[in-house]
């Protein structure tokens, strides 16, 4: 839950690839300050600089001007830290490990005890709805699935904060659905700070607690929108007025580029 804290804070952030006429402004003086337990979607047209800027905020990247504090500290020491779990649009996970030992992989390279990296797993995946599958490989299981696993093993050191760019972008509508009630879900039975890329407005809007619209070249902030529809969120909030309100209101800032 949101706990008023500051936990990300983005300030005057541009990011330029290359230099002289050709340079890129990929990001230009973006600045935005995210709270401990919120629920944060970037959306804007392809191009706009949503990965980049989850890339700065995960130490990926450098920004060329201004400066990121995750927990009060630099991406550097966040990341080392390690206050993130990331999630990408394609799962990442090993065919030749099990599903158990692809969420143990990142407590392994950590160095965790066997036995706590025994619990932990089983925790998670408890969590995602798939412990009866912890001795499968991930070729044995649906899109869904896997992703569901790549989840819990972003989860499985308990970060704060976790970065997840367009990770239902590659599933159907019923079971991106369907993903989004279950992070949801995980999000409220956890402490972290989701920050979530997506190019879906109905997904931004039924996730978040604030829906960040961005525009290209150079990438900007365009909009900071609150989602104030009511939590616990279920199937009937996609029925509510306000919910297509709100996709109303997402969409026209987008329009409007
Ligand atoms: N390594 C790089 N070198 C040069 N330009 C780059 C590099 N990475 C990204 N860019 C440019 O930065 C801009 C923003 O890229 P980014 O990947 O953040 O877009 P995005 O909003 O995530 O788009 P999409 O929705 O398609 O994923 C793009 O114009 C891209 O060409
Ligand atoms: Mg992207």
């Amino acid at each position: 839950m949101v706990n008023g804290a500051p936990i990300v804070v983005v300030d005057n952030v541009s990011k330029v690839f290359g230099n002289g006429t050709g340079g890129i402004n990929a990001l230009h003086r973006v600045s935005l300050t995210i709270q401990a337990g919120e629920f944060v979607s970037l959306i804007g047209p392809s191009g706009c600089g949503k990965s980049i800027l989850l890339r700065l905020i995960a130490d990926l990247l450098q920004p060329s001007e201004g400066a990121i504090q995750v927990k009060g500290k630099p991406p550097r020491q966040a990341r080392l830290d390690r206050d993130y779990g990331m999630v990408f649009q394609a799962p990442v996970l090993y065919d030749w490990r099990t599903v158990k030992r692809n969420v143990q992989l990142p407590l392994e390279i950590m160095r965790y005890p066997p036995a706590e990296r025994e619990r932990r797993a089983e925790e998670m995946l408890k969590l995602v709805g798939l412990a009866d599958f912890r001795d499968h490989r991930p070729w044995q299981l649906s899109g869904g699935m896997q992703q569901r696993v790549a989840i819990a093993r972003a989860l499985s050191f308990k970060p704060s904060i976790l970065l997840m760019d367009e990770p239902f972008g590659a599933l159907d509508e019923l079971t991106r659905e369907r993903m989004n009630y279950e992070l949801l879900s995980i999000w409220s039975q956890t402490d972290t700070t989701v920050i979530f890329v997506t190019h879906s407005i109905p997904e931004a809007v039924f996730l978040s607690s604030r829906v960040v619209v961005m525009t290209p070249r150079p990438g900007k902030i365009e909009k900071v929108i609150p989602i104030d529809l009511p939590r616990p969120r279920s199937f009937e909030t996609r029925e509510q007025t306000r919910f297509f309100e709100l996709i109303t209101e997402v969409r026209e800032s987008l329009k409007e580029m």
